[in-house]
């Protein structure tokens, strides 16, 4: 709904533009780039800073003010003014709830999805994690972001498939077969689950770390993986299966599952092609024994293809995956969420992608994220000091309801909403910082029900629901609008700018921008809330404008919450 209107308002700043300077080559994008919100509803609904207009039209920002003010109006704007080279223009609300509250009535969570993907397939790599190892704290960047851009795309329509490529191969099973021949037994790990497990991990670390000789004993494990020997296949292929159903239930809790949980050691037969067209391709290099592609030329180190004893590598192994979902999906795009540390190794076998001749190179994106820090201290799973991500939302759920036993006593299904309050809140404190950036998790913080957290919104959207339950339920359709106070005005410029910020949050990988918006959107209801009585409102037309802009926020809220993992609660 702001996309069009924004374009009618760039429509006309264009003409004022090229009455000033005919020959301009400037557009309607450009002028729809140099658009901005204010921060201040006083300052207008929408504004163009003219100083960014100055040297191309070769005039003063308060000279172009004044030309393009009266060229800005139509049904949509209330007015527009020119002030210290500012043009602020205000949008009509009579006009922008008429068009909008209907249309969101109608499209309920529909509302706001461009149709964008149509026909396009997106391939998803995300949440990946090293089996045999920790599922912890670390895992939650690439798992709720991942899977947060698979909703974004397919909310816009992308056919869209999640693969969790397991990293199901590698000395590490090596390890965690050293240790379970000297310390496990079956029954142990059976009962003991994923902790029996990362006690295994911790002690066979911590002892390789005293005697080194153990870290060879594991690689002759591994070794005897890699060339098939029954027994350690079988202890490796039960170990693979605890891990992932351990790890299924943390998914579980956050509502993410996979189309596919294809992992590395699927790519085992499949490499060896891609290395003879390497070499076919003569882009395969012997160094010191081993097999690299050379990427001097364009600023990076060597590719590692085949270790000096030919056993293969991460690179290798995502090569030959690539090749494959290419042949399955036929994607458009693959999308590769990881941490910022692989954002190397990436670019190179991207790279190297693109030199064997696969035309489909381009459709390979990844997208790093920062690195989390609990209460300051960084993660070290080796030595065993890790925040599993099973006790973090343990935690966070034993707090949310010690919270809801005092607040709200008598609430049925408490368990379920406190495990839906409580593993949000994370994901909300987590997903509220753009993903680039290094995180320091305070739990404290995440769990606040005042403040910018997700219990808060998560209470929005329930206060919602509850006054709609109140009014005999949903809002299906409104004939007239009556705005009477700003404040619903500010709630409908809030909901027209949700189809904006999918976009956005599209263009680049940054489910963050939908965080935001979210907060946007609930302190815009909230403010409402507190200055427009509903159910006292003067007289039956405003009342039923009222309880259509909050069946509006309601569906809102709840698209958007979907888009980041966030679950809807009904109740609180
Ligand atoms: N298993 C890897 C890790 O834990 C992440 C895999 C990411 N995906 C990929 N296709 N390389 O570091």
């Amino acid at each position: 709904m702001m996309i069009q209107i924004k374009a009618l308002i760039a429509d006309g700043i264009l003409e004022g533009v090229k009455s000033i300077a005919p020959q301009s080559d400037m557009t309607a994008e450009d002028v729809l780039g140099l658009l901005e919100y204010p921060p201040d509803p006083a300052m207008g609904d929408i504004a163009l800073p003219c100083f960014k207009l100055a040297k191309t039209l070769r005039r003063s920002p308060v000279q172009i003010a004044s030309t393009l003010a009266p060229l800005v109006s139509g049904e949509a704007i209330e007015k527009a003014e020119a002030v210290n080279g500012y043009l602020n223009i205000y949008l009509s609300g009579a006009y922008l709830a008429s068009k909008l509250v209907p249309e969101i009535l109608a499209k309920k969570e529909r509302y706001g999805a461009p149709d964008m993907g149509q026909g396009k397939t997106v391939v998803l790599d995300y949440c990946s994690p090293n089996l045999a190892k920790p599922f912890h704290i670390g895992h939650l960047g690439t798992t709720v972001i991942g899977h947060s851009l698979k909703k974004l795309h397919e909310f816009v329509g992308y056919k869209c498939v999640g693969i969790n490529y397991l990293g199901d191969w590698g000395t590490q099973f090596g390890k965690m077969m050293v240790a379970y021949k000297k310390w496990g037994d079956r029954q142990t790990v059976e009962e003991g689950g994923v902790d029996a497990l990362v006690d295994l991990y911790v002690r066979i670390n911590n002892a390789i770390a005293e005697d080194p000789s153990l870290a060879d004993e594991a690689r002759a494990e591994f070794c005897k993986m890699e060339q098939g020997d029954e027994e350690n296949l079988a202890l490796w292929r039960w170990l693979v299966e605890k891990s992932v159903k351990a790890n299924d239930v943390t998914l579980q809790q956050l509502g993410i599952s996979f189309d596919s949980y294809k992992g590395e050691s699927a790519y085992t037969d499949l490499m060896p092609a891609q290395v003879q067209k390497l070499r076919d391709c003569g882009l395969l290099k012997l160094d010191d024994g081993a097999s690299i592609v050379d990427l001097e030329a364009y600023g990076m180190p060597p590719c590692l293809i085949l270790k000096r004893d030919g056993s293969s590598l991460y690179p290798t192994r995502d090569i030959a995956a690539a090749v494959d979902r290419k042949e399955m999906y036929d994607f458009d795009k693959c999308i590769y969420v990881t941490s910022n540390q692989q954002i190397l190794h990436f670019q190179q076998w991207f790279k190297v992608v693109e030199l064997m001749g696969y035309d489909w190179y381009e459709g390979l994106v990844h997208v790093p994220y920062g690195t989390v820090s609990v209460n300051g201290a960084k993660l070290a799973t080796r030595t065993g000091n890790v925040v599993l991500l099973k006790d973090l939302f343990a935690a966070a759920i034993e707090k949310v309801t010690e919270i809801m036993e005092e607040k709200n006593p008598d609430l049925k299904g408490r368990s379920d909403i406190a495990e839906a309050v409580g593993v949000g809140a994370i994901v909300f404190y987590y997903l509220s910082n753009n993903r680039i950036k290094d995180i320091n998790f305070n739990m404290e913080d995440a769990l606040s029900f005042d403040g910018n957290t997700g219990p808060y919104v998560q209470y929005t959207y329930a206060r919602a629901c509850s006054i709609l339950e109140k009014a005999g339920g949903e809002v299906e359709s409104i004939d007239s609008i009556t705005l009477t106070d700003p404040v619903e005005k500010a709630l409908c410029v809030a909901l027209s700018q949700y189809e904006e910020r999918v976009r956005v949050a599209l263009r680049d990988y940054e489910p963050s921008v939908i965080t935001r918006y979210i907060l946007d959107v609930a302190t815009a209801f909230n403010r409402f809330y507190h200055e427009c009585s509903i159910f006292g409102a003067e007289d039956e037309g405003v009342k039923a404008t009222r309880l259509a802009l909050t069946a509006a926020t309601k569906h809102v809220l709840g698209s958007a919450f979907g888009l980041i993992c966030l679950r809807k609660t009904e109740k609180i």
